[in-house]
């Protein structure tokens, strides 16, 4: 019997519709709802104990949609919080950093691999181990060994990013002037792969390309995400049938704010109808932290 039920998408902001959009190009039939927190962002220079509360709660509104399945679109909720929402959720909770880490290893020539992320992110520590575990895995399967046997990682963190993508100031000056800031090392380290592994970045991935040069591939994990999703939905017999989708839209913050940032990635007529609902209200001091 089919599930139609929605998939429940969340993130600190808009950067989670990077990972939204994919979800909707692969499974169209598919119903969603996406939470932005954007009254509560960033996420990226919080506390990991906040994060985890933040992601909780959020998880706890998306669950009030009868959701079959939740999408943890943001790296930062992924690498601090995963496992304290797989405990403490009835559905399956997907999450964003293995996909990134696995397209990662798959891209790359030289085994030279950049990590963009937000400073929780980064000094968690979490998608270097990604990455290496991945490497291994591929180094067991013989597969892109000479690349994997030279694997090398620089990681930066680039908190202005979050603010720019917010701000939709995607590819203007500052942006310029910022990415050049950030990337230069990491250009000069001569990956050939660089992860955006937040979910913001793919938002200035125009700005940060012509950055790196056209020898450097950008990973945006929203595709390889998605995937996880419908192969997750097909292991778990949870696929729609299509019929009535829907696709809601809330914020901790401006509406209005969200939808004119936010429109014109999303395209489609997309995100419409968006609420401001805030989620502090839930209490989560009862959860198991993991
Ligand atoms: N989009 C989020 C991520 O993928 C977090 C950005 C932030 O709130 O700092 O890490």
């Amino acid at each position: 019997m089919a599930d139609n039920r929605p998939i429940g998408v969340f993130d600190s902001g808009i950067g989670g519709l990077t990972v939204l959009r994919e979800i909707i190009e692969l499974l169209p039939g598919e119903s969603t709802v996406y939470y932005g927190d954007n009254g509560r962002a960033p996420y990226g220079n919080k506390s990991h104990s906040t994060i985890i509360q933040y992601s909780l709660q959020d998880m706890r509104f998306l669950e009030e949609h009868n959701v079959k399945m939740i999408v943890i679109a943001c790296n930062t909720a992924s690498t601090h919080a995963y496992k304290t929402l797989a405990a403490n959720s009835k559905v399956p909770v997907v999450e964003v950093v293995y996909p990134g880490a696995t397209a990662a290893v798959k891209a790359t020539r030289n085994g030279r691999i950049g990590i963009i992320a937000t400073r929780a992110t980064v000094s968690s520590g979490l998608y270097e181990t990604a990455v290496r575990q991945k490497a291994q895995e591929m180094i067991n399967l013989g597969i892109n060994k000479e690349a994997m046997d030279n694997l090398s990682i620089i990681q930066q963190d680039c908190p202005l990013f979050v603010s720019l993508a917010e701000e939709g100031w995607w590819d203007d000056e500052i942006a310029v002037m910022t990415t050049e800031r950030y990337l230069k090392p990491v250009k000069e380290f001569g990956v050939d792969t660089l992860v955006l592994a937040c979910t913001h970045y793919p938002l200035l991935a125009g700005t940060i390309s012509r950055f790196m040069g056209p020898d450097v591939t950008l990973i945006n994990s929203g595709i390889s995400v998605a995937s996880v999703v419908r192969n997750k939905l097909i292991e778990n017999n949870m696929m729609s049938d299509g019929s009535s989708v829907t696709r809601e839209f809330y914020t901790s913050d401006d509406a209005a704010m969200f939808e004119n940032v936010a429109a014109p990635f999303l395209g489609r007529g997309l995100p419409s109808g968006t609420q401001t609902v805030k989620v502090d209200r839930y209490d989560v001091s009862g959860c198991k932290e993991e």
